[in-house]
């Protein structure tokens, strides 16, 4: 089954399409959105020999006229350096306004072709068509686009919202496991952060959702979209309630940062301990009950995903330093630690100026030096 949201973004509204075997069909869903108009694919080295070829026959078979520009697999190519090269190749692609950009990959190439059809010609429409789990259940919705500097992740960016999002479930049988659970990290967020009834969903079928069973996949990706769609909708610029879905990102972040963005830690599976990381500091605080927060712990870790800085290789990390990364946290301001916090299983709030001392009082609970 092919199921269908709308965004809905005054004048920008767009829908997210969610089902099995969409590539093949790609044409029927772009077609009453951008009509005929000439597309540039762009995608990564992996994606593009596991895929390309049928994303284009899907656009030859409706008649589309389109090229295809090809970057290495990996974080480094969505470096602002780089960009610069990316931009080119665009160009040479004898891109005009009416030209269509299609990022098709991970979160990667969608942060990247995102803030190339943002920039490129002063802005461009562009598509998204996810190939990971983060992808589809995250990175592709909300218009967040951008490259990351040698100051830090995703600083120099804008905010550009895709005409359609195109999630096609087929293409995640491709996705190493260790990619896929770092995705699930990001769904479990919704739960916790906002849906305690999804949280429960989760915990009885996490296993049927990593092995992408028809029945279970297309319902969990699309509910996740849901839930950021309704808050990109009600906060495009996270002024508010979008900055809830930063839960676990102060602490993965600084991880990440710790780590050098590599595979020794994935996105996905930095937030699985960040959001760990979080329920100790509301239980910390008197939020939340030591049982919610365990339950969280319990089921990250029933599935193989980390929960504590030191199953991360090169720890015991150092507390004062991820403090550092965080205080540099485009988040921070003022110097002021911003961490999402629970009450509950599924209730989560902003909190703007938590002390570095609890910071460091979590983090050295947990075996951080
Ligand atoms: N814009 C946003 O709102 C937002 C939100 C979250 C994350 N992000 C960004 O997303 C990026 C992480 O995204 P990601 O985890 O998708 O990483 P990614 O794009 O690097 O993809 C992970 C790996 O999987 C490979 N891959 C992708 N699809 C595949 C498939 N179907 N089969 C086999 N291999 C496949 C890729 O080549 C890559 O090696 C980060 O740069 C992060 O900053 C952006
Ligand atoms: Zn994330």
């Amino acid at each position: 089954v092919t199921e269908r949201l709308t965004v809905d973004l005054a004048g920008r509204a767009y829908d997210i399409v969610v089902g099995a075997g969409l590539l093949a069909r790609v044409g029927e869903f772009l077609a009453p959105v951008i009509g005929r108009r000439r597309l540039i694919v762009v995608t990564d080295e992996t994606v593009a020999q596991h895929h390309l070829a049928a994303l284009q026959a899907g656009l030859d078979a409706a008649g589309y006229r389109h090229a295809a520009v090809i970057v290495p697999a990996g974080e480094s190519s969505k470096d602002l350096h780089r960009f610069a090269d990316f931009a080119e190749q665009v160009l040479d692609q004898g891109i005009d306004r009416n030209t269509v950009l299609v990022a098709f990959g991970g979160g990667v190439v969608g942060d990247l072709a995102g803030f190339g059809a943002a920039t490129v010609l002063r802005g461009v429409d562009f598509v998204q068509i996810p190939t990971t789990l983060l992808a589809q259940v995250d990175s592709s919705v909300g218009g967040k686009t951008g490259v990351d500097t040698r100051h830090g992740k995703n600083l120099v960016g804008a905010f550009h919202q895709p005409r359609l999002v195109l999630a096609d479930l087929d293409v995640l049988k491709t996705l190493p496991h260790r990619e896929l659970l770092a995705g699930y990290a990001e769904m479990v967020k919704y739960g916790i952060l906002g849906d305690v009834g999804f949280f429960e969903y989760l915990e009885s079928a996490a296993p049927r959702i990593l092995a992408l069973d028809p029945a279970v996949i297309g319902h969990a990706v699309l509910e996740c979209c849901r839930m950021k769609a309704a808050i990109v909708a009600e906060d495009e610029r996270e002024a508010g309630r979008r900055a809830l879905l930063n839960l676990g990102h102060t602490f993965g972040h600084a991880l990440e940062a710790e780590t050098g963005y590599g595979s020794a830690l994935l996105h996905g599976e930095a937030v699985a301990i960040g959001m760990v990381l979080a329920a100790e500091m509301s239980v910390h605080l008197g939020l939340l009950d030591k049982v919610g927060a365990e339950r969280i712990r319990r089921h990250l870790d029933a599935l193989g995903l980390p929960t504590s800085p030191n199953q991360v290789p090169g720890a015991p990390f150092k507390a004062a330093r991820l403090i550092e990364h965080m205080s540099h946290d485009k988040k921070t301001i003022d110097g002021k630690l911003t961490f999402v916090l629970l009450d509950r299983v599924g209730h989560s709030r902003v909190e703007r100026d938590v002390p570095a001392a609890l910071v460091e009082r979590v983090l050295t609970a947990t075996g951080a030096a």
